[in-house]
């Protein structure tokens, strides 16, 4: 019998990795009960997956009054929801449960459902989406063998995109601490999620810097107008102009901004006037210096673990493209990263590119097919063993980081040795 599985949140993610168990997953599982709060996702996702009219559900508390309905659950709603939804869930009695990242923004959240998870024998597996492409499986591959030796340092580098870094972090979903969570919690979990991973070794002590440098009111243009469509005299030169990056641009300098129509407009199908309407006067259309962001656009934490090793990772939003470095730095030889182009250089040797089976496309879509399969295998009993797998045992560490980084960029950079800073977990 064909395992089941409920969806919790239709937007960009969780209609994504439905879209994967239909297309890769159809012969084991399929798709039992929807859940969204806006009536709209559900009439437009539920056809495309042929989910009934009485199996969609418009609030969490709806969906979970119903007990268990499937064997596996996803949650993919905004940060701020997934303490209570996820909670609600382990109450209810889900056992296999994937949960978008970050967890929580509040370490009492994620510790207490870490601990339910655990009393209640469930498997709370973190979209760490990283860890599941072939490229990051490779490196570790290659750090476990030993073939570069102890690690020293690690510098990675996520360049998040001027464009993506407007969209998300300045006009979107998370631009405010307070709403959502600190800009190095939602973007770059993942990030500090893979250097603990390869790290492999408790980190000891953070320190970070950083802050808002560009996106505020005082660095407007001289005739700038709250709404890029209302009259902005700036726009010509403006790399943020919200006219040009979701209208008017030619597809291939837009970048991946073109592709978030339903994200602008809340529908899944749209003309060419509700794009403009939603630019001319909706939160996207905003001029990226007058809106109510507060997160950071550039932070650098620096992170030393009880091996002796040190990394830092940067988080740049101002970078042309989106794409991530990482360069790692053994005892015997050492790992370059740039894009998915692995370089490997042992000392003494030959520098090799090694072949990661990465496709090479930009973003973390491969990362995303293989974390829905792991989480498919672990459903069907087809895989038990958890190595590797992205529990939330093994992410609260990257929430700890995140969080202690932000402890010390708003002290100045003083070191927040975690232990004495979160006590004993
Ligand atoms: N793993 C990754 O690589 C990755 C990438 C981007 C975003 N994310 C995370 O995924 C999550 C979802 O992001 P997204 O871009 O899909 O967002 P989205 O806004 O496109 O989708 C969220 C959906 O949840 C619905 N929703 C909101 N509150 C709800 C509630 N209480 N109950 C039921 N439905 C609710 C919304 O109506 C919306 O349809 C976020 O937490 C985000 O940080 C993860």
């Amino acid at each position: 019998m064909k395992k089941t599985v409920s969806v919790i949140g239709l937007g960009n993610r969780g209609t994504e990795y439905m879209g994967f168990i239909k297309a890769f997953h159809s012969k084991k599982v399929e798709l039992h009960s929807l859940c969204d709060i806006r009536q709209q996702a559900l009439d437009d996702i539920a056809p495309d997956f042929g989910i009934p009219k009485e199996r969609c559900y418009l609030s969490p508390e709806e969906f979970f009054a119903q007990g268990v309905v499937s064997d596996g659950l996803i949650i993919s709603t905004q940060d701020a929801s997934h303490y209570e939804i996820t909670k609600a869930a382990l109450e209810t009695g889900y056992k296999t449960i994937l949960l978008e990242k970050p967890v929580s923004g509040n370490h009492d959240e994620y510790i207490e459902l870490r601990d339910l998870a655990k009393e209640k024998g469930a498997l709370l597996i973190i979209c760490h989406v990283l860890r599941y492409s072939n490229y990051y499986s490779r490196i570790k591959k290659i750090i476990s063998s030993g073939a570069i030796g102890d690690i020293v340092s690690i510098n990675h580098t996520e360049n998040v995109g001027y464009f993506h870094f407007a969209h998300s972090f300045v006009r979107g979903n998370w631009p405010n601490e307070f709403t959502s969570t600190p800009s190095i919690l939602a973007k770059c979990c993942h990030d500090i999620d893979l250097i603990a991973w390869f790290m492999d070794s408790p980190c000891v002590s953070v320190s970070s810097e950083g802050g808002l440098r560009h996106f505020r009111k005082e660095n407007a243009p001289e005739g700038a107008t709250a709404y890029c469509m209302g009259g902005c005299k700036a726009k010509k030169d403006c790399p943020y102009d919200a006219e040009a990056l979701y209208i008017t641009d030619p597809f291939y300098k837009a970048k991946f901004i073109k592709h978030m129509k339903r994200t602008l407009t809340g529908k899944k199908v749209n003309s060419k006037e509700d794009i403009v309407n939603a630019i001319k006067g909706g939160d996207y259309g905003r001029c990226v210096y007058y809106c109510d962001n507060n997160v950071c656009d550039h932070q650098m934490v620096t992170m030393k673990f009880e091996n002796g090793a040190v990394a830092v990772l940067n988080m740049n939003g101002f970078s042309d493209k989106m794409f991530r470095e990482c360069h790692i730095v053994g005892t015997k030889g050492e790992l370059i990263g740039y894009g998915t182009k692995l370089k490997m250089r042992i000392f003494g040797g030959k520098a090799t590119t090694v072949h990661t089976g990465s496709p090479g496309v930009g973003g973390h879509v491969e990362g995303d097919i293989r974390l829905v399969s792991g989480f498919v295998k672990l459903l069907c009993g087809d895989r038990t063993d958890l190595t590797d797998i992205t529990t939330i045992e093994a992410t609260v560490i990257s929430h700890d980081i995140a969080l202690a980084s932000e402890v010390s960029r708003k002290n100045g950079g003083v070191p927040v040795i975690l232990k004495d800073y979160f006590g004993k977990e």
